[in-house]
C-alpha cells in the first residue's frame, strides 16, 4: 500500500550528502553509501564534510530520529534500499572536454551485483546523454538476471549556498522513465517533496519524460545559464569601449519579463564545479553525437567568460599606469589586494573561481598580490598554494596599490571605503562584481572601475 519507498544515495558528496540529508528530513528512510570511509565517519558522527547554509542542523537532527543512516557496503545498501540514487562526481575527464564515468561505473557494478529484489537505480550526476542507456546495460550485466532492475533518470539543479532548499523545494521535478513501474516508483520517491509543497499551498510541476530528454534538461539549463552570464559580460565589453553602463542596461533590459532580471550580473564570469565544465563536457558530446556545430556558441561563451578575466589585468595595468609588452603589462613593485578566492559569496569553494584566477594573472605579472576570503582561504591555499594569503580585509588592502573586490561578499560590499582609505597606500579599486556603490567610493576619494562601466568621476 502507500508505503514510503527505501532511499540509497550512492556517492555523499556535495550533491548525495545533501539530498539524503535533505529526504530523511522529508520523512523517508534514507541509507548514504560513500567508498570513502573518512567522509562516511564524518557524516555518521553529525559533521557536513563541506559548507552548506543549515545542512548540519538537518544532519544531526536525522540522525538522531534514526532516519538517516550512512555505510561504506555496497551489499548494506543493495540489501537496505528500493530506489537507488547515483550521485557520484563525473569529472573533467584529462583531455579537458568529456565527463569522466569511472566513479559511476564503479557506484553501479557495485551495487548491482549484491542486489536481492527488484529495485530502481537513478541516475542523477551530471553525465553526457547516453549515459542511462549505459547503465541500463551495465546493470543487466552485473544484477542478477531474474530480478528484474531497472534505470531512471532524474537531474538537480542545486545550487551551492541553497541546497537545502532547491532540494526541499525545487522548482521542477524531471524523471526519465521507460516503464510505469520506474514512473509509479520515482514518483513515490518525491511524494515527500509534493506533499510538504501541498502544505504550503505550492505546487511542484513534474515533467516526466524519456531518458536523454532528462540527461539534456540538466545541461540544457546550465549552458542556458552561462549563456546569459556570458551575454551580459558580452554587453560589458561594448559598453567598455562605447562608454555604456551594463549595469544600467541589465537592469532596463531585465524589466523585460521574456528576458528577466537575474543572472545578468557582468563581472569576472562565471565559475564552481558546475557551469565551466558542463559547458565543455556538452560541446564535446555534442560533438561526438554529430552536433557539434549546434552548441559552437557555447566555445563563444567560454572565450566571453575567460576575456573578463584578463580584463581584470588590463585594468590593473591602466589604474596603475603601466604599460603593456608583447608579454602583456608588467605589474612588478606594486601591490594589489584581492578580496574574495570563492567562486561566489556565501561558499567557500574555490573550484574554477575566476578570482583566484584574475589573482593568479597578476601574480605572474610581477605583482605582490595578497589574497584574503571570509571562507574560503584553506581551499584557496590547496588550490593556489602559491598566492600570498592574508587573515583579514585590512591585512590584505594594508600598503596596497590597487583594490582588487572579485567575490560579492557582504564584508567586501558594505566595506567602508573611508576606513579601507586609511589603510592602503593609494585609493583605487577595481569592483569586479559591480557590488560596490561607486558613488560612495568616488567620494571617498578612491579610482573606481567597475566591469562594463564608464570611468568615474565626481559631478558635483
Ligand atoms: C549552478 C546552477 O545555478 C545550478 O542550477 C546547477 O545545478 C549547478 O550550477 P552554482 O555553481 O552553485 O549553480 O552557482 P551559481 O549561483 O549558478 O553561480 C555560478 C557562477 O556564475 C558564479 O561564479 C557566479 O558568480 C556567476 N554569476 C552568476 C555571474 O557572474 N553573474 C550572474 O548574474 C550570476
Amino acid at each position: 500500500g502507500g508505503a514510503r519507498p527505501r532511499l540509497a544515495f550512492l556517492g555523499t558528496g556535495y550533491l548525495g550528502a545533501t539530498y539524503a540529508i535533505c529526504f530523511a528530513e522529508l520523512g523517508y528512510e534514507v541509507l548514504g553509501f560513500d567508498v570513502d570511509e573518512a567522509k562516511i565517519a564524518k557524516l555518521a558522527g553529525g559533521a557536513v564534510p563541506f559548507h552548506e547554509p543549515g545542512l548540519d542542523e538537518l544532519l544531526r537532527r536525522n540522525l538522531a530520529a534514526g532516519r538517516l543512516r550512512f555505510t561504506t557496503s555496497y551489499k548494506e545498501t543493495a540489501d537496505f534500499a528500493d530506489v537507488h540514487f547515483i550521485c557520484v562526481g563525473t569529472p573533467q575527464r584529462a583531455d579537458g572536454m568529456g565527463a569522466d564515468l569511472v566513479y559511476v561505473e564503479a557506484a553501479v557494478t557495485g551495487l548491482a551485483q549484491h542486489l536481492t529484489r527488484k529495485a530502481l537505480i537513478v541516475g542523477k550526476s551530471t553525465v553526457p546523454v547516453g549515459t542511462a542507456e549505459w547503465i541500463e546495460q551495465l546493470v543487466g550485466k552485473h544484477a542478477p538476471a531474474d530480478l528484474g532492475v531497472e534505470v531512471a533518470w532524474s537531474p538537480e539543479f542545486l545550487q551551492e549556498g541553497f541546497a537545502v532548499e532547491d532540494v526541499l523545494r525545487p522548482n521542477r521535478i524531471v524523471i526519465g522513465v521507460k516503464t510505469e513501474w520506474a514512473n509509479a516508483m520515482l514518483y513515490a520517491a518525491h511524494k515527500g517533496v509534493f506533499d510538504l509543497a501541498a502544505t504550503e499551498d505550492r505546487e511542484v510541476p513534474l515533467v516526466v519524460t524519456d531518458f536523454a530528454t532528462a540527461e539534456l534538461v540538466k545541461v540544457a539549463a546550465n549552458a542556458f545559464l552561462a549563456t546569459k552570464i556570458s551575454f551580459i559580460n558580452a554587453m560589458a565589453e561594448v559598453c567598455e569601449v562605447a562608454g555604456g553602463d551594463v549595469t544600467q542596461l541589465a537592469r532596463a533590459i531585465g524589466y523585460d519579463p521574456r528576458i528577466g532580471n537575474r543572472f545578468l550580473q557582468a563581472g569576472v564570469g562565471f565559475g564552481g564545479g558546475c557551469l565551466p565544465k558542463d559547458i565543455r563536457a556538452f560541446q564535446a558530446r555534442a560533438q561526438e553525437l554529430g552536433a557539434g556545430e549546434a552548441l559552437r556558441f557555447l566555445h563563444e561563451v567560454d572565450l566571453i567568460n575567460l576575456r573578463r578575466r584578463t580584463r581584470v589585468l588590463t585594468l590593473a595595468a591602466e589604474l596603475l599606469d603601466r604599460r603593456s609588452g608583447p608579454a602583456g603589462p608588467d605589474l612588478s613593485g606594486t601591490r594589489i589586494a584581492v578580496l574574495g578566492a570563492t567562486f561566489k559569496p556565501n561558499s567557500d569553494d574555490v573550484r574554477d573561481a575566476p578570482s583566484l584566477a584574475v589573482a593568479g594573472l597578476l601574480a605572474k605579472a610581477g605583482a605582490d598580490v595578497r589574497v584574503y576570503d571570509p571562507e574560503g582561504m584553506e581551499n584557496a591555499r590547496i588550490a593556489q598554494p602559491d598566492l600570498t594569503y592574508e587573515p583579514s580585509m585590512a591585512d590584505a588592502v594594508r600598503g596596497a596599490d590597487l583594490v582588487c573586490v572579485l567575490t560579492e561578499w557582504a564584508d567586501f560590499r558594505n566595506a567602508d571605503p573611508n576606513a579601507i582609505g586609511e589603510l592602503v597606500a593609494a585609493r583605487r579599486v577595481i569592483d569586479g562584481r559591480n557590488c560596490l556603490d561607486a558613488s560612495l567610493w568616488t567620494h571617498a576619494g578612491w579610482e573606481y572601475r567597475g566591469m562594463g562601466r564608464p570611468e568615474r568621476t565626481i559631478r558635483h
